[in-house]
């Protein structure tokens, strides 16, 4: 399976913040934004990314991130010149994805807890569609799934002003090859966007989606908001200090999915200077493993 991460969008929600600079790599707590969604893809055992940046914020991530070699990993960059919508990523990425099957994570979405990793691996292999729906106040904000007594799929609507249910469709979707050949037959909604609902819409015409609810036990943060962003840094800031342990450390997830071994974490730390990140990965491969 192939991870694409969808780090574009113009980020107009947190102005004047994201005027010069990408949303995804504003800091959540001690690492940028898009640390998490990326460890989460690794999480699920995913190697090959593709990173969809704005033309102008390109260069930042590649300096970020690199080609991925350092992590086991094979990073690919392309460019969404302007954000036409979620859809739009498997346009972009028809080559990269080529005949696989792929995830798409969105780059302000931040995941954690009990069961993710059993969770994502267990989606790899999908055939048709997986994607998850979590209680929220706001669903309006969202795609919003409803269900009937069953729990089956009843319905999905994008942003609904009335929303049929509490549940949102959080940014992390798994789909098989077909999902390229639906987004080329997505048409842009009211807003102008291909919307990511209406792939989601085809896949259940078809019986082949999978809506698993994402449980208490699970938490998910979008980060585009002012507050949502200020929640996220302070949730992971507590969790962290809390449990000495961090969220979203790519060099350590990396390490935990057998991609690198010990000798490269090491080496690995050295490019975080004296910084308290520097120092948790020159500290898992003395104590902790
Ligand atoms: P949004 O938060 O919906 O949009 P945005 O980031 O442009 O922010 P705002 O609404 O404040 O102007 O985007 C969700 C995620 O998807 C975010 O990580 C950016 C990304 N995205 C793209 O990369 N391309 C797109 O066309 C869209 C709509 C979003």
């Amino acid at each position: 399976m192939k991870g694409i991460i969808l780090a574009g969008g113009s980020g107009t929600r947190l102005y004047p913040i994201t005027i010069a600079v990408s949303k995804q790599l504003l800091p959540v707590y001690d690492k940028p934004m898009i640390y998490y969604p990326l460890s989460v893809l690794m999480l699920a055992g995913i190697k090959d990314i593709l990173f969809i940046t704005t033309p102008h914020d390109q260069e930042a991530f590649k300096k970020l991130l690199g080609d991925g070699s350092e992590l086991g990993c094979n990073f690919q960059y392309a460019v969404q010149h302007k954000p036409n919508g979620l859809a739009e990523a498997f346009i972009i990425g028809e080559d990269f994805i080529g005949r696989d099957k792929v995830a798409l994570v969105l780059g302000d979405n931040i995941f954690y807890g009990n069961g993710l990793v059993n969770l994502l691996r267990s989606k790899t292999d999908i055939t048709g569609a997986s994607i998850f729906a979590y209680t929220v106040k706001d669903p309006e904000r969202y795609g919003v799934v409803e269900f009937d007594e069953a729990r089956k799929v009843k319905s999905i609507e994008e942003k609904p002003s009335k929303p049929k249910s509490k549940f949102a469709i959080p940014g992390l979707y798994f789909y098989d090859n077909k999902v390229v050949q639906y987004a080329k037959e997505v048409k842009p909604s009211d807003r102008g966007e291909k919307e990511i609902s209406t792939i989601n819409k085809m896949y259940l015409d078809d019986g082949m989606l999978e809506v698993g609810v994402m449980t208490r036990g699970m938490s998910w943060f979008d980060t585009g908001t002012v507050e949502s962003l200020d929640d996220a840094t302070e949730f992971i800031r507590v969790l962290q200090n809390r449990q000495s342990t961090m969220i979203g450390c790519i060099e350590e997830v990396a390490y935990l999915s057998n991609f690198i071994d010990k000798e490269r974490v090491k080496k690995l730390s050295k490019r975080y200077g004296k910084s308290k990140y520097g120092n948790y990965l020159k500290e898992i491969v003395e104590i902790i493993y």
